[in-house]
């Protein structure tokens, strides 16, 4: 196991009725704040009354940066930094799903740059540090309400990229899992493929021994496959929505990937995807894991596989490589399940064979991907074409 620093300080409120402390939560830090969210979601859901109502007690000022896209845009967050350099916003409430809390982290981050914050995605400069941001969480899927990593897309470029900062981890965030009754079946059963897809990513790790970090990895990949399909037959079973909302939590705040590198190839390909035709990020990852991992297969990483099997599904099969494939098979019926469609067509999609080559050179921009086995031309080729 490699050495690791662990620092995690979001402060979570957990559970129902936990929106009573947003008051005081918000006066640690100021009385003026940049209300961000989405398409109407939380208007349609009654979360936004109840956080002006809050407003109003407790004597916070607010302004609002609304229509924040899934797969957000560098124009949402020019926009949101502007409204924060005119009025001296001292903290961002971000209320949503990965989404606007990401949106909100990159105005956080652009508040305390010159340049234009898309600079951050490209390399050209370094996060330094951001404003205070708190989140209401209201989708469990990215984590992002317990991580310092922010996803923007620049649509007219085909371009989605990440950039982080330890600094841009909410410094709260408040998880009702009753603010999660609401989300619909697809988003349910993508945010529940994404939770897995972060498991599966930093689980299939070349570090050695990291018997702890694998055994939660498992058990956080189970929660899901036990909760995704009662959430989707049940939008307001409690337990259910309050296991997605933890297991989306621990699956990305650091806890996982503590002493080994996660592999992350699969969120590479599926950003190339969601930045051009705006697919679901869950629904995404969840067609290419099955594909990736038949790429990935190899004596050097069969192992992987074999205790995977054994721990999610009871596989017992002595010859390691059909333990293997019966794992990718079940994983695979399992999103079926879940409704996700099987393929880029069936989810509505056409990408003409020829875009292929073009596609795998802009995933491969920066180097091959991936850690577990690095992904070259090929490889990349291959699972994209695997997809369509
Ligand atoms: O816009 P509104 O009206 O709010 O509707 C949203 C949106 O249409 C809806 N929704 C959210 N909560 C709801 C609800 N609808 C009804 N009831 C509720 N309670 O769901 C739709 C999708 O929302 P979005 O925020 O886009 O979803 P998600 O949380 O899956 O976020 C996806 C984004 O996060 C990035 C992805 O790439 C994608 O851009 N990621 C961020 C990560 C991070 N920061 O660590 C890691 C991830 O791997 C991922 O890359
Ligand atoms: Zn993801």
């Amino acid at each position: 196991m490699r050495n690791f620093e662990f620092h995690c300080p979001t402060k979570v409120f957990f559970g129902q009725g936990e929106i009573d402390k947003l008051g005081d939560a918000i006066l640690q830090y100021g009385t003026n704040v940049l209300l961000t969210y989405g398409g109407g979601s939380i208007k349609n859901n009654g979360i936004y009354n109840t956080i002006i109502e809050i407003f109003n007690k407790y004597e916070i000022g607010f302004f609002e940066l609304s229509d924040i896209k899934p797969n957000p845009t560098i124009h949402s967050v020019r926009e949101g930094v502007e409204i924060c350099k005119e009025n001296e916003i001292d903290l961002i409430l971000a209320v949503g799903g990965g989404s606007i809390i990401d949106c909100s982290k990159a105005i956080a981050a652009g508040y305390y740059y010159d340049g234009d914050p898309w600079d951050f995605y490209t390399g050209k400069a370094q996060i330094e540090t951001g404003l205070p941001i708190g989140a209401i969480l209201t989708l469990s899927a990215t984590g992002s309400e317990m991580n310092g990593f922010s996803v923007i897309s620049y649509e007219e470029e085909g371009l989605k990229l990440a950039a982080g900062h330890p600094d841009l981890r909410p410094v709260f965030s408040i998880l009702d899992p009753e603010h999660t009754f609401s989300v619909p079946k697809n988003q349910t059963a993508a945010g529940t493929a994404d939770i897995i897809s972060h498991c599966l990513e930093q689980y299939f790790s070349a570090e050695k021994d990291t018997y702890l970090q694998d055994r939660l990895t498992e058990a956080i990949i189970k929660t899901c496959m036990h909760n995704g399909p009662i959430a989707l037959e049940e939008p307001e079973n409690y337990d259910a929505r309050a296991n997605l909302m933890w297991a989306s939590s621990l699956a990305l705040n650091g806890m996982l990937s503590t002493g080994k590198l996660g592999d992350w190839a699969t969120h590479q390909i599926e950003h190339k995807l969601s930045a051009i035709w705006d697919l679901t990020h869950g629904i995404g990852l969840a067609i290419i894991t099955p594909h990736w991992m038949r790429n990935i297969l190899s004596e050097e990483t069969v192992h992987k596989f074999v205790n995977l099997g054994k721990n999610l599904f009871d596989i017992e099969e002595s010859d390691a490589f059909e333990a293997a494939e019966k794992t990718i098979s079940k994983l695979y019926e399992f999103f079926r399940k879940m409704g996700i469609p099987a393929n880029l067509k069936e989810a509505g999609i056409d990408v003409p064979e020829d875009m292929i080559e073009e596609m795998a050179d802009s995933i491969l921009q920066f180097g091959p991907i991936g850690q577990i086995k690095k992904l070259e031309k090929d490889d990349v080729s291959e699972i994209l074409k695997a997809i369509l």
